[in-house]
């Protein structure tokens, strides 16, 4: 007789099994039998557990929470995620870019801030980083980028040299490089970070009004960041650390929230504004265009199953719903093919079909087939039809984030503005919004850097590169470096 109320183990078929501890064999001492497919299944499934890592952003940790309007900008969108009243459940993913899963936290890297909102009109991703800014300003050079912060080829190493040459030939980096080496680099933790769309996006309202608008997810928990000495500390101590801390604060009901305010620009003054407001690398200057308040989001709920929840989870700047379109910046465009390509090559072509991507929106469209297909298909299986399936209707859900444009097809960077330079903002937050202390960890965090194994030229280049962002800064940054 047992007490052990516990549930029988069975396989995956639901058939219970009569040992979780020894295989079927002939005789206790004698050789295990093929027949033994429960042995079988438990091997086989081992094999498989894992899947590709994300290419970038591989190392990550999520939760669920909601979003919560606050103030009416129904002026603005008619998306229903900002209609006044409306609370909406989220799925948020943080995570670093270019270390694999298993790399540490505390690396400096940008920060990835990824959210899922579960609308009534579908499934609305905003894919932004813990930065305002990016790297580069055109998606052909993503991939060379991305290439240059990972590893080496021969040695399978990162290399420091390979990261400066590739920002030192793209001066469109220094602004988003400014950052990287300053607080912003190493958050504190996650919930001591801001999100940022980066991109400029398109918002419609119900009288099919637009506007352009940057998002801000200000941290309500403060800025908060780690020295390089600690996030060196750090990542030998606990590589896990903002993996743990997000998850033990929500296990201790200390949810993390963060006050989402909009920058909005009218339609017609992206046409003359001096500078191309759709330029990933640059800000829109507060005092141009103020912060407007919009919600918060609160994280409450931490996965059960990490793999499923967050692991499968798949963000894609493409799901924008009516009221929310892209714009014209070259690099939010060319993220609206890539994600979903990457989900089906690593998820497989039924993706949002795992519960964590599916919408609680009913999904009406004409998909069928596929590998791991869950959802049933009824006919008719095409459109258009007369035997009662789903009709586009474009009197309610109009094509509306829309912008005109015209020109021969070309290669070519974005067309230059009056202000449009490189080093004019990074030189604005080192001269003007950091503080002493700030530039003084600034200059120590480019020198660690830069003295971890950059060579001529290259060494020489990112002294200039220093110099443009700011004279002064760059001389101390020399100093550093060949004392
Ligand atoms: P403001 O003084 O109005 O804004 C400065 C901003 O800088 C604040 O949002 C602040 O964020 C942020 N900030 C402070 N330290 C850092 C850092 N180390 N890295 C990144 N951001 C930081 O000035 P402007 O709007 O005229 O912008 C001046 C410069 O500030 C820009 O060139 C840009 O480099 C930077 N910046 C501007 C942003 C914008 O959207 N205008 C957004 C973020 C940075 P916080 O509110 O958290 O303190
Ligand atoms: C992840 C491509 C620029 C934020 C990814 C992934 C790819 C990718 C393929 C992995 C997706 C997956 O397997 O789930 C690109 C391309 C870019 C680009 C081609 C430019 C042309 C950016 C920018 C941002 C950004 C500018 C932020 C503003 C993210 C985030 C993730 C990610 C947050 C992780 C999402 C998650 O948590 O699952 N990117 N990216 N990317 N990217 Fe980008």
């Amino acid at each position: 007789m047992t007490n052990d109320t516990r549930k029988p183990t069975t396989n995956d078929a639901g058939i219970p099994v009569s040992s979780d501890e020894h295989s079927l064999s002939v005789g206790p001492d004698g050789p295990i039998l093929l027949q033994d497919h429960y042995l079988m299944e438990q091997m086989a499934n081992f094999n498989r557990e894992m899947i590709p890592d994300r290419q970038p952003h591989a190392k990550g940790s999520g939760a669920f929470g909601q979003f919560e309007v606050t103030q009416d900008v129904s002026a603005y969108t008619k998306a229903a995620v900002f209609q006044p009243g409306t609370t909406t459940d989220v799925l948020a993913r943080f995570s670093t870019v270019a270390g694999e899963s298993g790399s540490p936290d505390t690396w400096r890297d940008v920060r990835g801030f990824a959210l899922k909102f579960y609308t009534t009109e579908g499934n609305y991703d905003m894919v932004g980083n813990n930065t305002p800014v990016f790297f580069i300003r055109d998606p052909m050079k993503f991939q060379h980028f991305i290439h240059s912060q990972k590893r080496r080829a021969d040695s399978g190493l990162r290399d420091h040299d390979m990261q400066w040459d590739f920002w030192t030939q793209s001066p469109e980096s220094a602004h988003q490089v400014t950052i990287l080496m300053s607080d912003r680099g190493v958050p504190k933790t996650y919930r001591h970070m801001n999100g940022y769309t980066s991109h400029t996006y398109m918002w419609v309202n119900a009288k099919g009004e637009k506007f352009w608008v940057k998002y801000h997810f200000k941290t309500d928990q403060g800025i908060d960041f780690l020295t390089d000495e600690e996030a060196d500390r750090m990542a030998g101590d606990d590589p896990d650390y903002h993996r743990r801390d997000l998850f033990e604060a929500i296990k201790r009901g200390e949810n993390p929230s963060w006050t989402l305010k909009v920058q909005i620009m009218p339609f017609e003054d992206a046409k003359t504004y001096r500078f191309n407001p759709f330029d990933l690398t640059k800000v829109w200057p507060h005092n141009d265009y103020p912060l407007h308040e919009v919600g918060r989001l609160t994280l409450n709920r931490n996965p059960n199953d990490f793999h499923t929840e967050i692991e499968q989870a798949a963000f894609e700047p493409n799901n924008l719903v009516p009221g929310i379109g892209p714009s014209p910046d070259k690099m939010l465009l060319a993220r609206l093919i890539s994600y979903a390509d990457a989900h089906r090559a690593r998820l497989g072509v039924n993706y949002k079909q795992i519960p964590v991507n599916r919408p609680i929106a009913p999904v009406q469209s004409y998909s069928k087939g596929g590998a791991m297909r869950m959802d049933n298909v009824s006919d008719p299986v095409y459109a258009p039809n007369t035997k009662g399936g789903p009709k586009a209707d474009p009197e309610r859900y109009p094509e509306s984030a829309t912008w005109s444009a015209d020109g021969e097809f070309v290669r070519a960077a974005y067309t230059l503005r009056q202000d449009d330079d490189d080093f004019g903002q990074p030189g604005t937050l080192v001269r003007e919004v950091m503080d002493d202390a700030q530039r003084e960890r600034l200059v120590s965090n480019v020198v660690g850097h830069l003295k971890k194994g950059v060579s001529e030229p290259v060494l020489q280049k990112a002294l200039e590169y220093w110099k443009n962002i700011d004279t002064e800064i760059g001389a101390r940054i020399e100093k550093g470096v060949r004392s």
